[in-house]
């Protein structure tokens, strides 16, 4: 297995000015799996398709094991790439397809036979193997799909979405199977996604990725209790983190952020942002909803606080309900226990708990 590491790697299309990535720095050490996560049209396959030599990269250099690429051609890189849009064969059955990569490769039909009955029963395929696609559920054609990839025992797979075309239910169990996967084979293996559920469940660490450009790279959890900008704190977790505008403000008490209708206290030193904007964001968890109106005995002795809020909507989820809220001209949305009965119209008392305030200056970025 492999290394890979991208070096300022930029690509620019042909006839356009703007490049759909730009300076992509990472390094996916061997045997990790690195889940690549952004909104549709971020640079996501753009970046898979210059690993696997699809695309030609217009500047900056791509690396397998310490070794360029460059001028490398696809299959040589020894890697396998699954995409979104699987296409089998169609007149071949399971095997077939399974096999028909190794029979170009000119690989021995014992070897092939070895190689494609061992990742059937990796896959569970193995009652399959003399059915046509035509024959075979969405989930069954994707795992072919994966078997196909798996025969070539490449040095990196890369994932381009391959569940994004499988129903809710079997996308939780597909994506178990990868991770289960990548536990077996031990490969490096790069996945790119939209959807932060998956990026979050299956990385060992994520790449978050906005208009050609890296965000941030960390640990899942990292990324949620440390975001580097707003885009990754409104991008990873559902639902969003609350982003609101305040004025930095001095008081006796000390520092505090004035927002429509909220006034937080806060414990760091916010000299350097004294009477200027900044974004302050709060996760929906750390909201606490109080009932029994407004002035709850006991509560914290900071300005403002606790809040009167007004509920507009709720989202009952079961295990938890999305409370939409607003205090003053503020709102946002606070995640309170499936059965808090609270009802639209109602009236409550809101409480934050300020240490997991996070705030970010005017260009977006974390303030430490
Ligand atoms: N062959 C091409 N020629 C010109 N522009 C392209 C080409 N392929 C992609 N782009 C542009 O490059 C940018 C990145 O595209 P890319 O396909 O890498 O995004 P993505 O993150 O994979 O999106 P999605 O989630 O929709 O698959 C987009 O703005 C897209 O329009
Ligand atoms: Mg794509």
């Amino acid at each position: 297995m492999a290394n890979v590491t991208l070096k300022r790697a930029t690509k620019i299309y042909p006839g356009e000015k703007t490049p759909a990535v730009q300076d992509i720095t990472l390094e996916v050490k061997d045997k990790d799996f690195l889940v690549m996560v952004g909104p549709s049209g971020c640079g996501k396959s753009t970046i898979l398709r210059m690993i696997a030599g699809l695309e030609e990269v217009t500047a900056g250099e791509i690396y397998i094991d310490d070794k360029s690429v460059d001028g490398v051609s696809p299959k040589d890189r020894d890697i396998a790439m699954v995409f979104q849009n699987y296409a089998l064969y169609p007149h071949m059955n399971v095997y077939k397809n399974m096999a028909f990569g190794l029979k170009m490769r000119r690989y021995s039909k014992s070897e092939i036979k070895q190689r494609v009955i061992e990742a059937a029963q990796m896959l569970g395929l193995e009652d399959l193997l003399d059915k046509k696609p035509k024959a075979l559920s969405g989930g069954e054609r994707q795992r072919v799909a994966l078997g196909r990839a798996i025969v070539r025992k490449p040095r990196v797979f890369l994932f381009d979405e391959p569940l994004s075309n499988l129903d809710a239910k079997l996308r939780v169990q597909m994506r178990r199977n990868l991770v289960q996967l990548h536990r077996r084979l031990e490969a490096t293996m790069i996945y790119v996604t939209h959807d932060q559920v998956e990026a979050m469940t299956m990385g060992s660490s994520i790449a978050v990725l906005s208009k050609g450009h890296i965000q941030q790279i960390d640990e899942p959890l990292n990324l949620y209790d440390r975001p580097a900008n707003k885009f990754v704190a409104s991008f990873i977790g559902s639902p969003p983190m609350n982003l609101l505008s305040a004025s930095v403000q001095q008081e006796p008490a000390g520092f505090c952020l004035r927002a429509n209708g909220l006034s937080l206290k806060m414990d760091k030193d916010l000299g350097n942002y004294l009477g200027k904007e900044i974004t302050f964001g709060f996760r929906p968890e750390d909201v606490q909803c109080l009932s029994g109106g407004p002035s709850r005995p006991g509560g914290p002795s900071r300005p403002g606080g606790p809040f009167k809020a007004r509920v507009e909507s709720v989202e009952p989820l079961g295990p938890k309900s999305n409370i939409y809220l607003t205090v003053g001209k503020s709102t946002f949305v606070a995640a309170a226990d499936g059965h808090c009965g609270l009802k639209v119209g109602e009236e409550i008392a809101v409480d934050f708990d300020c240490s997991k305030i996070h705030l970010f200056d005017e260009g977006g970025c974390r303030i430490q």
